[in-house]
């Protein structure tokens, strides 16, 4: 390079893979993430009073029923188009304030009071909606093709709970740094997971002592495809000589198995999240966790210089990024033409090429990886994930 090259004169508009990022209804990663259920509100979320909620670009109402049942429509009323956002919630489903149409969870007309025997032929219409499932304190939606509808998995590390342990849910976007709706494409959040090498210069440098001290070492990383995912392994000695191997995973559609950096004691990963794209360029991050005491999953909450994200000045948030200063400031959605990908991007790479793997076999009219249906056994096993510490080599 001659002195003068570089300059950032005449720099070329940088572009985004959009494969990968978008997530609206019709684009490949759209279509594949709906092959799966994802969370999308806490099961109380799931109330009397009409929730708006925004899920892979798509704007839906959540209620419940006065039977307990969960219900997910499109907010534009079948009859003339009024928001179920103002719906009243009765026994039997969501009654529209405009004229009073009724519809069930599953989006069948019960009710048109306007109309002679209220409705005669109210079984034509019925009001678009989504199949919903609770497990593990949260509601799962499946948004996809109704006759690809898999198996709710479960979950072994969250169906195990050891004596005194109870489950708990939060949607306070854990593990991303910042506030619960984070302004940037899920795919930098998810790619996150797999980028041990961030950890110790962000969180062991920037982020001024964020975990226990070993996780500020250089980690000697592997890196490896799973059926469902990519699987980093990572070891730092500990200050006895005790060695210590992480074992992470980004699972999908877009588990993050990421056990907790702050305990430094071995043992099998005690939470999972979910990276919801809310749109190209929004996410949040439901969490479900193994806790001793209501309340405890809070303290999973990472700090920047021993303060909470909310709680930073704008210079603060300047002199101790974290995990959302990092990934928020690569873009809404990152210009991927302008990267320079090394070895230590890898894991990135090999999460990159099998969600592409996937998008190529939905096209092809196939199924994704870890799409399960009828009575196969849909269970997830993440019990090798975790802080694991070994003696001295
Ligand atoms: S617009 Fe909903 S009942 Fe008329
Ligand atoms: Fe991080």
């Amino acid at each position: 390079m001659t002195m003068d090259e570089g300059t950032a004169y005449g720099l070329a508009p940088a572009t985004s893979d959009r494969e990968l990022t978008e997530v609206g209804a019709g684009t490949p990663m759209g279509e594949l993430l709906r092959r799966y259920w994802h969370p999308i509100g806490l099961a109380a979320d799931a109330g009397s009073v009409p929730r708006p909620v925004r899920v892979l670009g798509e704007d839906l109402i959540l209620f419940r029923d006065g039977q307990g049942r969960p219900g997910l429509v499109h907010p534009r009323c079948a009859h003339r188009g009024a928001s179920l956002y103002y719906g009243r919630v009765e026994q039997e489903g969501i009654r529209c304030c405009y004229h009073g149409w009724m519809f069930a969870v599953d989006g069948r007309c019960l009710d048109q009071p306007c109309e002679p025997e209220g409705g005669q032929l109210k079984d034509n219409v019925r009001q678009p909606w989504y199949p919903l499932e609770e497990r593990y304190d949260l509601v799962f939606a499946y948004l996809g093709p109704p006759d690809r509808k898999p198996l709710l998995p479960r979950i072994d590390v969250l169906d195990e709970l050891g004596p005194g342990e109870t489950l708990e849910a939060d949607d306070s976007s854990l593990g991303g740094g910042g506030p619960p709706i984070i302004p940037c494409n899920w795919l930098q959040h998810f790619e996150n997971v797999v980028d041990s090498f961030h950890v110790p210069i962000l969180h062991g440098v920037f982020s001024g002592h964020q975990f226990v001290p070993a996780m500020a070492q250089m980690p000697q990383v592997e890196w490896s495809v799973t059926e469902r995912g990519v699987r980093v392994e990572s070891w730092r000695t500990l200050d006895d000589g005790r060695r210590l191997r992480r074992v992470t995973e980004a699972a999908l559609p877009t588990l993050r198995v990421v056990p907790s950096p702050r305990l430094g004691r071995s043992g099998v990963v005690e939470s999972i999240g979910w990276v919801l794209p809310i749109d190209d360029r929004h996410f949040r991050i439901y969490v479900a966790g193994r806790v001793e005491q209501p309340g405890d999953i809070g303290r999973m909450r990472s700090k920047m210089n021993g303060k909470f994200w909310w709680e930073l000045s704008e210079a603060e948030h300047r002199q101790f990024p974290g995990d959302y200063e990092a990934q928020v400031s690569q873009g809404a959605i990152t210009a991927h033409s302008a990267e320079h990908l090394r070895t230590s991007d890898r894991g990135v790479a090999l999460l990159r090429r099998l969600l592409r793997e996937q998008l190529r076999r939905v096209a092809a009219g196939d199924d994704p990886a870890c799409v399960v249906r009828g009575d196969g056994d849909a269970t997830l096993h993440f019990a090798n994930c975790g802080n694991f510490i070994t003696a001295p080599a």
